[in-house]
């Protein structure tokens, strides 16, 4: 049926008007407004973009919206516009920056989080989001780690497709739904130097075993649109990729929606140069498999001088019309091309949305250390809540946060005050002489420190993975001092704060966890909730580190104590300070009695360990599964996790685990490129993080 409509259409159009679809100028920016003020929009020009020149205050009423869809609407073919913009992690209410939502190791919570998140962005008019980011991230001086899912492909993978259902969900033509945008194809994340936009070198195995499959998972869960990367990969800008875009994406995955550049991408071919000019950088791309120019303009300028000198078919630009008709048929925008203006009123930062967000907040901060129990405070009469963030409001919010407003944020004063039990004084104080001499009075302090939501996100990459000036001098005269601190870390990326560690008896990673970000930390510190958050990312202990990943592949002269001529730093452990996987709660859980249902595996396989709960409060577990092949015809990586459960458990109560491990699971780019399972030994562990754990072996 949809077939039929987009025939039917393609039919009428021009190539003028088949070309204009194949763009998504700024809003702002021409042709846009002017062809707007035309009247012709929607039939020349397919989709208008997040931001203007101007800033980010467009695309974020109702009324905006609906008044370009209207001109949309009027023009020859009445082509609807779709409405796109960065909805990385909640609209109005801002939810924690994606690597925190990996740090819960719950799905579900991501689905959540989106499914919020379309609906306030949908009440608006936007109908399309670039989002989620699926980039794998090694390397913590890359800013953007803060919008994926971390270093592992299957944890990402899992998010992948609960962040496409929570955004899309069963039915993406529903008025509250959005349109998802699996990004940036691919090999973002390993961008050289932790420099963004820089090139990346990935052979093919990499590419195909921790690079891709986040993607393909996305794929399989319906994402509707895919952006093509920044960078050079392998010598090929990703804009320009023909095998990747057109021959694994579509061919070998089956995707039948989209390819948009990112911004500006088709016309900086030239500057890669690969391309003389953008006519070319155009006629390249399109070829590729990008359908959708963002921003660039060199579709809209030179398509047309590129069919007539044969650079490019007329089929070629048919089939992106046709794949771009295709999604905006599926997103019911044809039927219903307007927003409902009563609905903001309804749907945005609604008191269950706010209160899902501190369950967000809640359930993705890590508990680093916890010495003697001193969380949840209890026993301290006069607690000094200190440090850069003692105040902060839209500093918890975290990057890509254009709908967020400080006022909506639940302030830490508050929140601590609402919490912490009856005859508890508190002090706040963000300047460094007036805490000091405040501490002197307090039985403890809590010291808030971190980065500043600019200092991560997109381009914002650093060369020290240390705090931020000043902060760790802070933290060494709070110590000088005497009480007992608790440290609270708010980032975008897992930072270096070996010496910090040191000098705090607890320490809490509370990344940038949005508008209840305080709320649910004050929770935390008092006891109300426990902390349920896991690494997503091994946490370096020096920048020279990076970069840091636990999957590694296993070295011919592994560490061993004391051993030389093996692989490590003369000045620094090779190991992370805390590996991937790790948090602590409240309470304290043993693992014991690792099972195989068979020593053979035959198709598939089930592992379980017995996981009881020591101590004397509830408290979860994120329990973890981890494989390595030992050996293969490709070297095989040290370990892999191959799938997690939370458990939340009562003191004293026990609960069996079982996983089901299958062939696929063990599944690799083997030497001859083909994919599959290699048959041999295998090791397994149930493990509470990336070191350590039950260990078992079976054979394939
Ligand atoms: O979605 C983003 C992308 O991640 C980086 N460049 C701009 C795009 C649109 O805002």
């Amino acid at each position: 049926h949809i077939e039929d409509r987009i025939n039917h259409l393609l039919g009428q159009m021009t190539l003028e008007e088949k070309i204009g679809q194949l763009n998504q100028p700024m809003i702002h920016g021409l042709p846009g407004l002017d062809l707007l003020r035309q009247g012709q929009a929607g039939s020349i020009i397919n989709a208008f973009g997040a931001l203007s020149g101007q800033g980010f205050d467009h695309l974020s009423s109702a009324e905006q919206c609906n008044a370009l869809q209207k001109a949309a609407l009027e023009s020859r073919l009445g082509i609807p516009l779709l409405f796109g913009r960065d909805i990385i992690h909640g609209q109005r209410t801002v939810f924690p920056i994606p690597l925190a939502q990996a740090a819960s190791f719950n799905p579900t919570l991501v689905e959540t989080i989106n499914r919020i998140a379309a609906r306030e962005a949908s009440a608006v008019g936007i109908r399309w989001t670039f989002a989620p980011m699926l980039d794998i991230a090694r390397d913590a001086r890359w800013g953007r780690i803060a919008e994926g899912y971390g270093e592992d492909p299957y944890l990402t993978s899992r998010m992948a497709e609960a962040a496409v259902r929570g955004f899309q969900g069963d039915d993406v033509s529903q008025p509250d739904r959005l349109v998802a945008c699996a990004k940036h194809y691919v090999g973002y994340g390993a961008a050289e130097g932790g420099r963004d936009y820089e090139q990346a070198e990935i052979s093919e195995p990499t590419l195909r075993d921790v690079y891709l499959p986040p993607f393909r998972a996305a794929v399989a869960a319906g994402a509707g649109t895919v952006m093509s990367a920044f960078l050079d990969l392998n010598g090929v800008p990703a804009t320009a990729n023909r095998r990747l875009l057109t021959d694994v994406l579509r061919g070998e995955w089956g995707f039948d929606g989209f390819v948009v550049s990112d911004w500006e991408s088709v016309g900086e071919l030239v500057q890669h140069g690969v391309a003389e000019d953008q006519a070319h950088a155009a006629a390249l791309a399109l070829r590729a498999g990008v359908d959708m120019d963002m921003v660039s303009g060199a579709y809209q300028t030179t398509l047309a001088e590129n069919l007539h000198r044969g650079r490019i078919t007329r089929a070629e630009i048919d089939e992106a019309v046709r794949r771009i008709l295709r999604i905006k048929f599926r997103a019911g925008i044809f039927e219903r091309p307007f927003t409902d203006p009563e609905r903001a009123q309804r749907d945005i930062l609604t008191h269950d949305a706010r209160a899902f967000a501190r369950q967000a907040a809640r359930e993705t901060m890590v508990l680093l250390k916890n010495e003697h129990n001193l969380l949840p405070l209890r026993d301290f009469r006069r607690i000094l809540v200190a440090g850069p963030f003692a105040h902060a409001t839209a500093e918890l919010f975290g990057t890509w946060t254009m709908d967020g407003r400080a006022e909506d944020v639940t302030p830490l004063d508050r929140a601590f005050q609402e919490v912490a039990p009856a005859g508890v004084e508190l002090w706040f104080a963000a300047a460094p002489d007036l805490a000091m001499s405040r501490a002197h009075y307090a039985d403890a302090v809590v010291l808030l420190v971190g980065e500043h939501p600019a200092r991560s996100g997109e381009n914002a990459n650093v060369s020290d993975l240390g705090l931020p000036p000043g902060q760790l001098e802070w933290i060494t005269a709070m110590a000088a001092i005497g009480k007992p601190i608790v440290l609270v870390v708010f980032a975008g990326r897992p930072l270096a704060i070996t010496r910090a560690v040191a000098q705090a008896q607890a320490v809490i990673y509370a990344w940038h966890p949005g508008i209840e970000g305080a709320a649910a930390l004050a929770e935390l510190l008092f006891g109300l909730a426990a902390p349920a958050g896991r690494l997503p990312v091994s946490m370096p202990r020096t920048t020279g580190q990076a970069p840091l990943y636990y999957n590694r592949k296993p070295t011919g002269r592994p560490l061993i104590a004391d051993g030389p001529f093996r692989t490590r730093y003369v000045d620094t452990p090779t190991a992370p300070l805390f590996p991937f996987g790790y948090g602590l709660t409240y309470t304290r859980f043993s693992y014991s009695d690792l099972r195989l249902s068979s020593s053979r595996m035959r198709g598939a396989l089930e592992v379980s360990a017995l996981i009881t709960n020591t101590g004397e409060q509830a408290g979860t577990e994120v329990v973890q599964l981890y494989v390595r092949d030992l050996v293969g015809s490709l070297t095989r990586p040290v370990r892999e996790l191959k799938g997690f459960q939370r458990i939340t458990l009562p003191p004293g109560a026990a609960q069996r685990v079982t996983f089901t491990l299958r062939e696929e699971d063990l599944a690799f780019t083997r030497a001859d490129g083909s994919w599959g399972a290699e048959p041999g030994r295998f090791k397994v562990w149930i493990a509470p993080h990336c070191e350590g754990g039950l260990e078992g072996e079976f054979e394939l």
